[in-house]
């Protein structure tokens, strides 16, 4: 098969991009709306992009219609938000908040999450998460603002939360992380399946 995407619909093209792109990380972002409401959603169009300054981006995609997703609304409106990890043990509670509720409902409550205070930016933490990463608002990259188009949320990490386990002092373990990536349609996958691979030497 070889085609031309702009042959095919806005929906078609995003199956192929979360059938192609696959395992993504997951992040699960809470923010907080001007009114103080709370909100959390998973987003898995989602990477680090460097340490300096130390820094991750996720994209908010339009629904069909064109809305904006509440996140980025509320992102727009405080500039802060949370990436809170998603592993096995939350991952049920995690595809829960991505129920598409009305602007202000919280998706901890409708999840039974608990809400912990950030160290840095007004937007709490998932409790039930063991890794968290406070972001500020760097820049919003909007490709196109109609129907499925997107925004790319690009936030430096101003604070850095681990749980023991995972985090052992010295680093975070794999294996007690249980991660999960998304892949296309329903299915995740699960990180106990790794194998290593060292860099080469350089070539002289
Ligand atoms: C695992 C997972 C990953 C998701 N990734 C994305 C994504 O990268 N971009 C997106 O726009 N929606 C994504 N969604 C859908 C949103 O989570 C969903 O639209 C949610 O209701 C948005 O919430 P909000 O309007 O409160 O921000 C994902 C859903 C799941 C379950």
């Amino acid at each position: 098969m070889d085609l031309d995407p702009r042959t095919l619909s806005a929906r078609e093209r995003y199956a192929l991009l979360i059938q192609t792109i696959v395992p993504r990380p997951i992040a699960w972002v809470s923010t907080i709306g001007a009114q103080g409401a709370l909100n959390l959603a998973p987003f898995s169009f989602f990477t680090g992009i460097a340490a300096e300054p130390m820094s991750v981006c996720f994209a908010p995609v339009n629904n069909r219609h064109g809305a904006e997703k509440d996140t980025l609304v509320n992102i727009r409106q405080t500039g802060e938000f949370v990436v809170n990890s998603v592993s096995e043990e939350n991952a049920a509670r995690m595809n829960e908040t991505s129920a598409e509720y009305p602007h202000g409902v919280s998706e901890f409550e409708k999840a039974g999450l608990t809400p912990v205070p950030s160290a840095a930016v007004k937007p709490p933490r998932v409790k039930e998460s063991p890794i968290q990463m406070e972001c500020r608002l760097l820049q919003i990259v909007t490709l196109s603002s109609g129907p499925l188009g997107g925004h790319l949320v690009i936030g430096e990490v101003v604070h850095f939360h681990a749980a023991e386990p995972p985090w052992d002092g010295r680093a975070i373990g794999r294996e007690k992380f249980k991660a999960v990536g998304r892949m296309g349609g329903a299915w995740y996958a699960r990180t106990g399946d790794c194998f290593e691979m060292k860099r080469p030497e350089a070539l002289r």
